[in-house]
């Protein structure tokens, strides 16, 4: 008797779930019509779109949608337009016409190859559009012309080649824009007078930019990444205005940095990412620009060494990458004037000593140095000492050259025995490593280096904000 009745329950569930299947689920004032779970054969009928703040239809492939013959109803609440993924060639200009409050589109993964400018003449009130994952090839001017309150434009993921001038005007709320993985080949904000006055961040990574030359422009952005382009310099000028806080450059060919492409005055740039590039001088005449610095990554580039007062301006540093370089040669006042320092990564270089007047006795800070080709012998002892005294974890430095044959750690090397007039009760004997493996603090020095899409990508990031945080942490420990 009970099998038969749980069976029939069992038999009302599948029936609730199957009829659930067949259609749109309606959840509080949002409807979703997801392609992938239902099966549509037609656009769903709206009738009773009244209620609806919210429309969700995606991944479905419907031939009257794909090739712009849907237009809908007037759906007087009607905030949210998802139409993501359903193979969309073709937007009926009038697709909207009936709901000109909308204050967001969702376009992602369709085939359009223009940006809907018809549409977006007509919804005054967005504030969110996303386009991307199309087939977009150019961006035509006044493309978003009567959208004043927009403040998120994403088309990132199209075949963009070419934006013409003007295509951003009208845009005065514009808090982000991405433009990343595209094929464009110049800086698209060239002379044109954009009121961009609330920029937060804009992406560029990934095109084929190739120069940033000097303009005239006034930007305010907070942050603006242009890594994987093909920039070779950065002119004088290029980049007066903005961005405040971070500049990433990463994976370019750059090999000149000039000192004014901020302009003449100095800038409050924070964090500044120029990792795989091809510098062969720390660029510290343009750092002496850029007194607010906080995080410097020139790690993969072709430095060799690290000259006097090299951040001398540069007060506020917190980490510097200068990781898989060629450096073999550190000046005694190479790190003058960093009383913030947190984090110095110099693994991979060429470096077989470092100068003991480098390192300031009241200062304490991570050094990063596996992979060096390290001399080990008595003139080392002094930066042993501030290691040890340092407190915080350092790599096992291996021994390029040793004195003791049997030794090929630095840590391990007998100071006492061999060297004359150090007392026993200096040496070091363990140093604090593990715990916090040198990798994570990596990731926030190796800023901008994150995001590369073979595969490097190393965990979290950390601000810079938590880098000295955790350290405190662990040394309190
Ligand atoms: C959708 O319908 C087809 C035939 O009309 C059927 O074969 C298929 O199983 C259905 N899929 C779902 C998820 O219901
Ligand atoms: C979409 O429908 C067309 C026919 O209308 C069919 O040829 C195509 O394979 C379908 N695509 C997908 C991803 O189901
Ligand atoms: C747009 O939709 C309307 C109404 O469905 C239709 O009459 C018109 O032909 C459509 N336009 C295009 C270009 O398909
Ligand atoms: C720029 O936009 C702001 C609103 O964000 C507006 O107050 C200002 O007048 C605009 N400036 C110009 C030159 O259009
Ligand atoms: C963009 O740059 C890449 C790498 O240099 C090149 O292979 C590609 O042809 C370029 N594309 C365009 C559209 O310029
Ligand atoms: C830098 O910040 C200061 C305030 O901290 C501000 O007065 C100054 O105008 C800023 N400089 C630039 C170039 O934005
Ligand atoms: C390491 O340094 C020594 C000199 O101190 C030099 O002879 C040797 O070639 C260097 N090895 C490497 C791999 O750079
Ligand atoms: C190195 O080790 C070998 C064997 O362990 C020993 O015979 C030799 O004396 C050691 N050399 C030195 C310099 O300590």
């Amino acid at each position: 008797m009970a099998v038969r009745w749980i069976s029939l329950l069992l038999l009302c569930l599948f029936r609730l779930e199957s009829s659930y299947q067949d259609q749109c689920v309606l959840y509080w004032t949002t409807l979703t019509c997801d392609g992938s779970k239902l099966n549509l054969t037609t656009f769903p009928s709206l009738d009773l779109c009244e209620e609806y703040r919210t429309l969700s239809i995606i991944n479905t492939n419907l031939t009257d949608l794909q090739s712009g013959k849907i237009v809908l109803p007037q759906c007087s609440r009607l905030v949210s337009l998802d139409l993501s993924f359903n193979g969309i060639r073709i937007l009926n200009t009038s697709i909207v016409r009936s709901n000109p409050a909308i204050e967001m589109l969702k376009l992602v993964g369709n085939k359009l190859r223009s940006v809907p400018k018809d549409i977006l003449a007509g919804t005054l009130f967005l504030e969110y559009i996303d386009l991307s994952r199309n087939l977009i090839e150019t961006i035509e001017e006044f493309s978003f012309h009567q959208n004043k309150y927009l403040q998120y434009l994403n088309v990132k993921d199209n075949r963009i080649y070419t934006i013409y001038g003007n295509a951003f005007s009208g845009l005065e709320s514009l808090h982000y824009l991405h433009l990343s993985n595209n094929f464009i080949t110049e800086f698209p904000f060239r002379d044109s007078g954009y009121n961009f006055s609330h920029l937060r961040e804009m992406s560029l990574r990934n095109n084929n930019i190739s120069r940033l030359s000097t303009s005239t422009d006034r930007y305010v952005c907070e942050s603006i990444d242009l890594a994987q382009n093909l920039l070779q310099s950065v002119d004088d000028f290029a980049l007066v205005g903005f961005p405040d806080t971070s500049l990433r450059l990463a994976h370019n060919f750059i090999s000149r940095l000039e000192t004014f492409i901020f302009g003449k005055s100095p800038h409050n740039l924070t964090a500044l990412g120029l990792p795989f590039n091809l510098l062969t001088e720390i660029p510290t005449s343009l750092l002496r620009q850029l007194p607010k610095l906080v995080n410097l990554n020139l790690g993969n580039n072709r430095l060799t060494r690290i000259p006097k007062e090299a951040f001398t301006s540069n007060r506020y540093l917190m980490t510097i990458t200068l990781r898989n370089n060629y450096i073999h040669e550190v000046h005694p006042m190479a790190l003058v004037g960093l009383h913030r320092l947190t984090a110095l990564n110099l693994r991979n270089n060429k470096l077989t000593t470092l100068p003991a007047e480098l390192f300031d006795p009241s200062v304490q800070f991570l050094i990063q140095l596996f992979g060096n080709n390290w001399t080990c012998d008595c003139e080392v002892y002094p930066i042993l000492e501030w290691l040890q005294k340092s407190q915080y974890f350092v790599d096992d430095i291996k021994c390029g050259t040793t004195l003791h044959e049997n030794t090929s750690f630095l840590l391990e090397f007998p100071f006492e025995e061999i060297c004359s007039g150090i007392e026993e009760e200096h040496v070091v004997t363990t140093l604090t490593t593990g715990l916090l493996t040198t990798d994570v603090i990596d990731t926030e020095a190796q800023f901008d280096e994150t995001d590369i899409p073979n595969g490097r990508q190393e965990g979290v990031q950390l601000t810079p904000f938590m880098l000295p945080l955790l350290l405190l942490f662990i040394s309190s420990m």
